[in-house]
């Protein structure tokens, strides 16, 4: 399986969308119960407001056989907010893909160290990058619900 990674474009907020969506309904799932899952994936977005803000960070779009199925980003401040891989393309290393361009991207940027908030799912992907564990956030809240995730961080030096 061929995986290529591209800059994103305003035309691919449909697909990281969907992307996004069954990453969480599907595959997150089995880590969080089904009101944390409803608040962290709505069924409904406003495509516009979603692609300001993938815009709005340095945010990468994997290709497999010519479909968006991963997306990851880094902000201009170190913040690795975003790494999802839809369901179908899960387990080929398509989050390795996305994670390595944004180290890459990262570095053309100048900076030492890169910062996530991983989910229970993503946590061990995240350490197999080399990420480490800075703390458990028990208290992480999204739409009212309580969603624990982990601070990891890497260096890149
Ligand atoms: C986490 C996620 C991005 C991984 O995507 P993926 O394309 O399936 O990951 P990859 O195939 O690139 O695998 C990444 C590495 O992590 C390892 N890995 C992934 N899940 C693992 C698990 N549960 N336990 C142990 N290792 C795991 C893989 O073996 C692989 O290691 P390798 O490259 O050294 O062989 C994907 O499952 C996802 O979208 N999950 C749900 C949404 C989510 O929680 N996103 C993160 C929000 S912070």
């Amino acid at each position: 399986m061929s995986i290529s990674v591209r800059s994103y474009e305003s035309g691919d907020a449909e697909a990281t969308w969907e992307a996004y969506f069954r990453a969480i309904r599907d595959t997150a799932s089995k880590d969080y119960s089904a009101e944390q899952i409803a608040a962290w994936a709505p069924e409904s977005v406003d495509l516009a407001e979603w692609n300001e803000r993938r815009s709005a960070a340095h945010t990468f779009v994997a290709v497999v056989g010519g479909r968006v199925v991963g997306f990851s980003d880094v902000t201009g401040d170190g913040l690795l907010d975003m790494l999802f891989v839809h369901p179908d393309a899960g387990g080929r290393g398509v989050a390795r893909a996305l994670v390595e361009a944004v180290v890459a991207k990262a570095r053309e940027l100048g900076l030492s160290e890169l910062r996530t908030h991983a989910s229970r799912t993503a946590r061990p992907a995240f350490e197999r990058f080399g990420f480490e564990v800075e703390r458990a956030n028990d208290q992480n809240r999204i739409r009212g619900q309580n969603v624990p995730n982990y601070d990891m961080r890497l260096t890149v030096g």
